[in-house]
Parts: C-alpha cells; structure tokens; sequence
C-alpha cells in the first residue's frame, strides 16, 4: 500500500496530551495526516551529543518518528541558517539576514541526517511529502542515497523577489536541490510567480503552461497551493468547554467594552509594532472611543534563542505599558498584551469573543489565523476581519478590510470602520469570506497536492 512520509522540521505533539503546537504548518499537517494517516518525521525539539535516529510512536493511524539533533546543528541550523538566514531572506528583511557558511554547512549535514532517516523506512510505494524553507535540499538528499520514490515540497512561507534572492551566496544550489524534487508547491500565484522569474532570468528556462521546468537533467513541476484550514473543525472546537470557558470570560470582563483582537507569534514578519502603532494612531483620534474598546494582543513566544526575537519581544512589552500608560484611566486599559500561547480550543473561544479581528503581518505566506477567526465567528452576529494585504490570505479573502500596515491613517480609520459595521454588512462579509475558505478547505488542499504528487511526469530515476 502507498503510504504518505511527510517531513517537516516541527512535529505537533499529538502524542501528548494537550500537545502544543507552534504556528500554522504544525497545525496544518497534525489535521492533513489525520485524515491519511502515514508517518510524520522531524526534528524531537531536543538536542543531544550528537545527531541521532528516529524515535517511534503511534497516535491512531499516524506513525510520529522524532529526531534529536546535535547542539550545535541546532544553533547553526536552526537558530542559524533556517532562523537567521532564509526565513529573514523570504520575508524580505535582508537588514536582518546572516551569511554564515558554518550555517550552511550545517543546514546541508541536518539534511543529510533527514534523509538517512527516510532512507531506512521508505517503501517503494510510498510518497515523501516534505515541508517548509528548513528541508529545501531534503530531496536531493533523497536523490543521491537513490530514493526513487514520488517527492513533493511544499513551501509554508513566501517565495522571495529575486533581486533579494540573488544576495544569498550559493542561491543557484539551493534552487537546483529544489530539482530533486517532482512537485513543488507554493502558497499565492505571487510566490509562484517570483520563483518562476528566477527560473527564467537566471536559469533561462520557460516553464510550460502547466508548471512543468525541465532542467539539471530533471523535471520539476511548480505550482500555487494555497494552505487553508477546515472551517468545521473550528465551528466543533468553537463548542468546547475550553472554547466556552475562555469566551465567557471574556465577555464578562469586556461587558460593553469591543474586543479587537491580534493573535500572532512574536515575529517580525508579523508587524505588530506596526498593529500598535496603527492602535495608538486610532486613540489619538478617535477620544470619544476610550473607554469603550480593548486590543487583546496575543503574542505566541518564538524562536527566543534568536536576538532579533528576543528583542521583538522587549520592544513589544515596552510599547505596550507606554500606551497603557498615556492612554489608560483608573477603571480602563486600552490595551492587553499576553505573551501566551493557548491551546486551538480555547483560541476557538478567543475569537468567537471578538467584535474584530487585525492581522497586520508584512509579508506572510498564508495567514492561518485569519481563516480561523472568520471559521469560528457565529453566524448571525460575526466579527469583522481586518487583513494586511501582504498576506498570502488576502488572496482567498478579498472581502475582509484590507489594510497597508505601514499606513497608521488608514489604520486607524479601517478600526473605527470595523467597529462601527453594522450586522448586515458584517453578515454579507463574513458569508463570503466563510463560503471562500469552505471552497478549499485543508482537505482539498492536501488531496490537489497528494493527487498532483502521484500523476506528476516521474523522474526520480534520472536522479544524480
Ligand atoms: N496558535 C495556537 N495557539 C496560540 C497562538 C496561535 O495554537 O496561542 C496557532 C493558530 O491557531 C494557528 C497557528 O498557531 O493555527 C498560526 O498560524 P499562522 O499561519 O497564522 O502563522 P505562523 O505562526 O505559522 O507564522
Ligand atoms: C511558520 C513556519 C513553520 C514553523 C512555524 C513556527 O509557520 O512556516 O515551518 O514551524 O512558523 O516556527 P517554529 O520555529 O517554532 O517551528
């Protein structure tokens, strides 16, 4: 039987009770393989002396196989050349990015030490699906131990400009491991589109019609898969106690108060100083509104070795008390910032009890988060979406408020404007924006990918 081997850096603890995850991809595929079943291999999140080798266990249908890798693969891999070099490339802060060959070296090792791993329990019928910037040259990996099977990669964050992508020492060896592969998939038509610029302008090769890029003496197909989120999982986990629990309270404490509400990991990618900046900007003008309105701004921690996090996460706290600080009264605080994460049951809650959700990331691949507040929104009295149109969600929801995070004026307006919707607009809104998610929900997603995976042109045999 043709079982899925899908490979990403982070496996969600499903094995754990009350497991956390961080961030969407995690999420993503925990849902995906519960569907298929198959196994699920990554890094154990623990570091030991050395690489090691896989450790098993089974949840249901799912056979979860965890890696511990060497301290320093972590800090060089990792923290190094995942967190430090291509997620800043790919999301377009070059100002941030580091070119370390030691970073690279080891980048190319942890590759190494994945592949070994499925080398030892692929079966010829299987299909490796392989996630996310920390496993790009996995395939070639594959490849070269004499993998033969169908491999597909799918990319969970943007694909970068070229002229930014083109200051990475070595970028045409990271672009030709992607030819290890028989199916790559991004998240918009833009990042497909920048890929395929590259491909043209510094390969000089024209793709097909249908994606297909013949060379390196191999044939890759590339195409735009937008990851989305099942809407009915959330409507079930909207009516847990957990959900109930975390929604009542919040009513109670808001009464009359509205919610607007930010739920992000502390990234810089995700433009919160900008999301307070765009709030203060909305207090200034707006005094009539004190009193009567809150940002709840959930700030997931991430990635704390890295310095630029750690001092996001400094500037954040500090310009939170200051505007607590100049704006709020004895018996009023406009702003509440947790640095907390919460489980999918009670976040289900969290945004069943917003009036308004914002999302105000500078460049993001998808945006999970935004799908799961328009899922989790009841009917007949839904919040309103406030979206950055630098998101690859805004592709899919173009009937939220679409705002340039970089604009405070506008900001500030769009937040009054949510405030303000009365239901019928809010209604016709949400049905639309709910009925989009529902035409390509995470099930559709995984079955166009798997599908396309199985019935690409095979060249794994033409391998090197
Ligand atoms: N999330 C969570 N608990 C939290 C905050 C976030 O489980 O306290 C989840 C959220 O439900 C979503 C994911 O983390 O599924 C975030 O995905 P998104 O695509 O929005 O952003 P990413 O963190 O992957 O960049
Ligand atoms: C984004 C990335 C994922 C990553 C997640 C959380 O969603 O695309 O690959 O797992 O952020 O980041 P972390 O470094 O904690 O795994």
């Amino acid at each position: 039987m043709s079982r899925l081997i899908v490979v990403s850096n982070r496996v969600a603890d499903l094995d754990k009770p009350g497991g956390a995850s961080s961030g969407g991809l995690a999420m993503a595929m925990g849902n995906a393989l519960k569907e298929s079943g198959g196994i699920w291999l990554g890094w154990s999140g623990r570091t030991a002396e050395e690489d090691g080798e896989p450790v098993f266990s089974e949840v249901g249908d799912i056979t979860l196989a965890r890696v511990d890798l060497s301290r320093q693969n972590v800090e060089e891999y990792y923290n190094g050349y995942a967190n430090r070099t291509l997620w800043p490339l790919f999301h377009h802060r070059i100002d941030l990015t580091a070119y370390e060959q030691s970073f690279r070296d080891a980048y190319l090792d942890v590759n190494r030490t994945f592949a070994r791993a499925i080398r030892s329990l692929v079966e010829p019928d299987d299909v490796i699906w392989v996630q996310d910037y920390h496993l790009i040259p996995l395939g070639r990996e594959l490849r070269a131990l004499g993998v033969k099977n169908r491999i597909g990669f799918f990319l969970h964050i943007p694909w970068p400009a070229r002229e930014l992508f083109v200051t990475l020492p070595q970028h045409e060896d990271l672009v030709w491991s992607l030819f290890g592969y028989d199916l790559v998939g991004f998240q918009s038509n833009k990042d497909l589109g920048a890929f395929t610029d590259y491909v043209e302008t510094e390969l000089g090769v024209d793709p097909s019609p249908d994606g297909l890029i013949d060379h390196f003496g191999r044939k890759l197909h590339a195409r735009a898969y937008p990851i989305s989120i099942n809407p009915g999982e959330m409507v079930e986990l909207g009516k847990s106690e957990a959900a109930a629990r975390s929604e009542a309270m919040l009513r109670d404490r808001a009464g009359e108060e509205k919610i607007m509400l930010g739920v992000d990991r502390i990234d810089y990618s995700k433009g919160l100083p900008q999301k307070f900046a765009g709030y203060e900007r909305f207090l200034e003008r707006f005094p009539e509104r004190h009193g009567s309105v809150r940002l709840l701004q959930i700030g997931q921690p991430s990635r704390g070795l890295v310095e630029e996090y750690r001092n996001l996460g400094d500037e954040l706290a500090a310009e939170a008390g200051r505007i607590n600080g100049q704006y709020g009264t004895l018996d009023w605080s406009p702003l509440s910032y947790h640095t907390q994460s919460y489980g999918r049951d009670a976040l289900a809650g969290i945004y069943r009890a917003a009036d308004a959700c914002i999302v105000t990331s500078l460049r993001d691949g998808m945006n999970l988060v935004a799908k799961e507040f328009v899922a989790a929104q009841s009917p007949d009295d839904p919040g309103v979406l406030i979206l950055s149109r630098f998101t690859g969600a805004a592709e899919q929801l173009g009937d939220a408020l679409l705002i340039n995070p970089y604009d405070k004026e506008q900001c500030a307006e769009v937040f009054a404007e949510a405030l303000d919707m009365g239901r019928d607009e809010r209604i016709a809104r949400w049905q639309a924006l709910n009925d989009s998610i529902a035409r390509n929900s995470l099930t559709d997603w995984q079955e166009r990918f798997t599908q396309d995976l199985r019935g690409t042109t095979h060249s794994g045999a033409k391998a090197s």
